[in-house]
C-alpha cells in the first residue's frame, strides 16, 4: 500500500489530459472481445425486425453471410448463431435439431462458405425446436428429463460439428452434460472443436425478447427454474463451473451479464480460466430503452457496460451491440 497522502498523492494527476488518462487505462476494449448473437430465419432477403429488441432482427441465410462480412471487417473474431424455426418443425421430442439441413446448420455452411476465418459459435439446448420451448424434453407430469435429454444434446452438438461450427456452448443447464459432449466430439474425431460452457445461466426475467427472438415465449408453459441457477446463489455457480471445466469445458460462460458481474469476478479468481459473459437480450433492450427515453447517451452507455465486463475479469462478451461497438471502437 502507498503511504503517501494528500497533497504529497493527488489523485487526479493522473487523471488530468486524455493522454495520460489512456495512459493510466487499467483495462481496454477491442473488438476482438466481441461475440455478436444473430438470429437466423427461413427465405431469402428477408430482414424481419424484432419488436422487443429495437435495431435487432432475424435474417434469412443469404443476408446473413453479409453480415457475417460486416462483422468480420469491423474485428469482430466470432459469432453466435440461434435459429427461429418454423412452428411446423417443432416437436415435443425437438428431433429438428438433428435435422442436417436445419436453419442452423444451413446458416452455418453458408458462412463457413465464404468466411472460414470467421469463428461459429452454436448454442446447444432444445428451446428453439421444441413445441413446448423447454430446454430438454418434458415427460407428462412436466419434468424437464436430464440424461434422456443429454442424448439429444449430443446428437444436436455433433450435428452442428458436422456443419463446421467452432465452437459448441451447451447452454441447457442438464448435469453432466459437458463430459458427455466432450466424449463424443473426440469419438466423432472433432477434437478442435471447442466447448464454451454455460456454466453459471441463471433463470432471469431478462431473456424475454430473445424467446420473442427465436419463437418460443408465446410456447413455453411454466418456467426453467429447475435447471437454470437460481439468481439468490454465487457458491452454486463455482461449483458448476467446477464441474464443468473437470468435464472438459475449454471456457465458461456466466449469463446474463451485468447484473451477474460479481460472479464473473469469483470465477475468474477463484479458476483463473477463460470466463465470457453473455449481454443478454433484456439488458440489451434497457439500454435501447434508456437512450429513446433520454435517459443517458446510447454509446456511452454501450462503452461503459461492455468495459465494465473487462474490468470484471471477462475474456469476451457476447453482446448484441457488437457491430456498433467494433465500429465505434474501430
Ligand atoms: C436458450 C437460450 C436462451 C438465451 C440464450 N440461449 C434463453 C433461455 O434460456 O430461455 C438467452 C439469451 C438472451 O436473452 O439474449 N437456452
Amino acid at each position: 500500500m502507498t503511504n503517501a497522502s494528500y497533497p504529497a498523492l493527488r489523485m487526479r494527476r493522473t487523471r488530468a489530459t486524455a493522454w495520460s488518462r489512456a495512459l493510466f487505462a487499467e483495462h481496454r476494449l477491442h473488438p476482438s472481445d466481441l461475440i455478436w448473437p444473430l438470429f437466423v430465419t427461413e427465405g431469402s432477403g428477408v430482414e424481419d425486425p424484432i419488436a422487443s429488441l429495437p435495431g435487432v432482427s432475424r435474417w434469412s441465410v443469404d443476408l446473413m453471410v453479409e453480415l457475417a462480412r460486416q462483422a468480420r471487417d469491423a474485428g469482430i473474431p466470432c459469432l453466435a448463431l440461434f435459429p427461429n424455426t418454423q412452428r411446423e418443425r417443432r416437436s415435443d421430442d425437438g428431433k429438428e435439431a438433428l435435422n442436417p439441413d436445419n436453419l442452423m446448420c444451413r446458416a452455418i455452411r453458408a458462412i463457413k462458405d465464404k468466411m472460414p476465418e470467421i469463428g461459429i459459435l452454436t448454442d446447444v439446448a432444445l428451446d428453439p425446436y421444441t413445441s413446448h420451448g423447454q430446454d430438454g424434453l418434458v415427460d407428462d407430469r412436466g419434468r424437464i428429463l436430464n440424461d434422456e435429454t443429454i442424448e439429444v444434446l449430443v446428437g444436436q452438438s455433433l450435428n452442428q460439428a458436422a456443419a463446421g461450427a467452432d465452437i459448441i456452448a451447451p447452454s441447457d443447464m442438464m448435469d453432466g452434460r459437458v463430459g458427455v459432449i466432450r466424449a463424443a466430439l473426440e469419438d466423432a474425431g472433432h477434437q478442435d472443436i471447442q466447448i464454451m460452457a454455460y456454466s453459471a445461466k441463471y433463470a432471469s426475467a431478462f431473456y424475454g425478447p430473445f424467446r420473442d427472438a427465436v419463437g418460443s415465449r408465446g410456447l413455453l408453459k411454466g418456467d426453467k427454474k429447475t435447471y437454470q441457477m437460481d439468481p439468490a446463489n454465487a457458491e452454486e455457480a463455482l461449483r458448476e463451473v467446477a464441474l464443468d471445466l473437470a468435464e472438459g469445458a475449454d471456457s465458461v460462460m456466466v449469463k446474463p451479464g451485468l447484473p451477474y458481474l460479481d460472479i464473473v469476478r469469483a470465477v475468474k479468481e477463484r479458476f483463473e480460466v477463460p470466463v465470457f459473459a453473455y449481454q443478454v437480450s433484456g439488458e440489451y433492450a434497457m439500454i435501447e430503452a434508456a437512450a429513446a427515453a433520454g435517459v443517458g447517451d446510447r454509446d456511452g452507455l454501450v462503452m461503459e457496460t461492455l468495459l465494465a465486463f473487462k474490468r470484471a475479469g471477462c475474456s469476451g462478451i457476447l453482446t448484441y451491440h457488437a457491430l456498433h461497438a467494433a465500429r465505434l471502437l474501430g
